[in-house]
């Protein structure tokens, strides 16, 4: 039997998994590592964290594995988007990296729109200016740090980098590229026109491959390190996303997914390029060659419910945290919550507003506070799924993956909120999935990801939309919607009051 790894380089941990050609999760390894918040609004992380936990959870995983290391065939990685990792003229990392989550750039964003202009910049990178995306991130330090800036001679998306520290080959690849609006995304190259026009230069912009396109081997000194063998084939990946949506299937017309990880996105697989949803939703390369998606994301989805358990249930799991949940009516007794906790993305592209609770009670319980804080992260996708459905598309069954789909009640939720079937996969760590078929991929083990997906993808559970609750939800999600225009001011009003 042959085998691969899939890495995942999210925000709260490194995630590595081994699968065999039969498309079973044989070994499964998390490590975690910390943000760095020096202000609000600000996420960063230190880009050694993730080369060090990676190496431990690939060592770990090395040592649960009782087959022969030659066997371990290929490699490929999923990783959190938008990150800014700078290197100079010796490769190595100049500063932390800014995270996707860090929403400092507001001014970098109107200055892009003023530089090229909102038109151009929908017509090439065919998504807005976001707080979030790299671009804006490489503008600020060109701003507020020149000296660094200066020595700045390649940037690198996160888990470009962990590859890089890999095998020392220093690869971009379209997915994760798409997100840093400098790419063309219909072209797939490095866009000359907005570089020229936001004076970036273009040799900043590393050399793109496809991500199943094999970039090498591991290095000697990572295979000391992990125990894999030197042979380990390297392939390029995807970004979270994209990889998420191979690890669901989401490989043709009509499939939607839901992936709840720290941050909540709705994604739909798109074939053309020219699709046009007016840079209301992203629309990012896909990691199948030549595909596309939409997508709109809620910021802090998971984060949201992790912020509640680590202010008031730090020592508790969150099975504990969760119990009970299901018993608590639909509109948790009246209590509704917005999830803006780092400002907001889709359909409120916006940095300053944050989150609330309306309508607390003397009655309500902790518990009542989480079924609002997991029914308001749900009430925030349906507002990506709402965009969607009003630009034309059908969604009448979407598979769900990452933590929230972990828990029954909340598939349920989803269910009755998006009014849709939820499928739930054998594994909800969709985007680690995702990463190993693509490794396998690369390895020759299927033609295509299409195939390969008949594999690794085995729905467990579907959850039917309840139509009584159906209707409920349906006028609670007019109430939630009102919440955004309502505390938008006060939101405003309270920056300066952050820290
Ligand atoms: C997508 C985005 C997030 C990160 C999370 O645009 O910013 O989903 O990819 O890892």
């Amino acid at each position: 039997m042959k085998y691969v790894i899939g890495v995942d380089l999210g925000t709260s941990a490194v995630k590595v998994l081994l699968m065999n050609q039969l498309g079973e999760v044989c070994v499964e390894i998390s490590q975690p590592y910390p943000l760095i918040q020096e202000k609000s609004g600000y996420s960063e992380q230190d880009p050694e964290e993730w080369v060090d936990k990676t190496i431990t959870a690939i060592s770990m995983l090395v040592k649960g594995f009782g087959g022969s290391l030659d066997d371990i065939e290929g490699i490929s990685f999923s990783g959190q988007m938008h990150g800014l990792v700078l290197l100079d003229q010796q490769n190595e990392v100049l500063r932390n990296a800014i995270l996707w989550n860090d929403v400092r750039t507001s001014n970098q964003c109107e200055e892009i729109y003023k530089l090229v202009g909102k038109e151009t910049l929908l017509k090439i990178a065919k998504n807005p200016a976001l707080e979030g995306f790299t671009l804006p991130k490489l503008l600020w330090v060109k701003e507020h740090e020149p000296e660094l800036y200066r020595k700045a001679k390649t940037f690198l998306l996160p888990k470009d980098y962990l590859r890089f520290r890999l095998t020392g080959q220093i690869h971009s690849e379209y997915s994760d590229a798409a997100g840093t609006l400098l790419l063309d995304v219909a072209n797939k190259r490095w866009s000359r026109e907005i570089c020229e026009a936001v004076g970036v230069d273009l040799t900043l912009c590393p050399q793109l491959v496809e991500p199943h396109q094999f970039v090498g081997t591991i290095t000697s000194e990572i295979a000391r390190r992990t125990g894999l063998s030197v042979y380990t084939k390297v392939f390029a990946g995807g970004a979270d996303n994209a990889c998420g949506a191979i690890g669901s299937g989401i490989l043709e017309v009509g499939k939607t997914l839901c992936s709840i990880g720290t941050s909540g996105v709705v994604l739909s697989y798109e074939e053309k390029k020219e699709r046009d949803f007016k840079g209301k939703v992203h629309y990012f390369n896909h990691g199948k060659e030549n595909a596309f998606y939409t997508m709109g994301v809620t910021l802090a989805a998971g984060y949201s419910l992790n912020w509640f358990k680590e202010s008031f249930a730090q020592k508790e799991d969150y099975d504990t945290l969760l119990t009970g949940v299901e018993e608590v009516a639909i509109g948790a007794n009246g209590l509704l919550f917005t999830p803006y906790l780092a400002g907001e993305r889709t359909p409120h592209a916006d940095a300053f507003i944050r989150g609330s609770f309306i309508g607390v009670d003397s009655s309500h319980k902790r518990i009542d506070f989480v079924r609002a804080v997991i029914e308001g992260i749900t009430f925030s996708l349906n507002e990506s799924i709402e965009i969607f459905r009003d630009g034309g598309k059908k969604i009448d069954t979407i598979v769900s993956i990452g933590g929230g789909a972990k828990n029954d009640t909340w598939l349920q939720i989803q269910a009755d909120i998006f009014n849709v079937k939820i499928q739930k996969l054998s594994s909800e760590q969709g985007p680690g999935i995702g990463a190993a078929m693509i490794a396998a991929l690369g390895c020759g083990w299927y033609s295509s990801l299409n195939e390969c997906a008949e594999s690794f993808t085995k729905v467990v559970k579907t959850f039917e939309p309840i139509e009584k609750n159906v209707r409920q939800y349906e006028e609670l999600f007019r109430l939630y919607k009102k919440v955004y225009q309502s505390t938008k001011e006060i939101s405003e009003g309270l920056a300066s009051f952050r820290n």
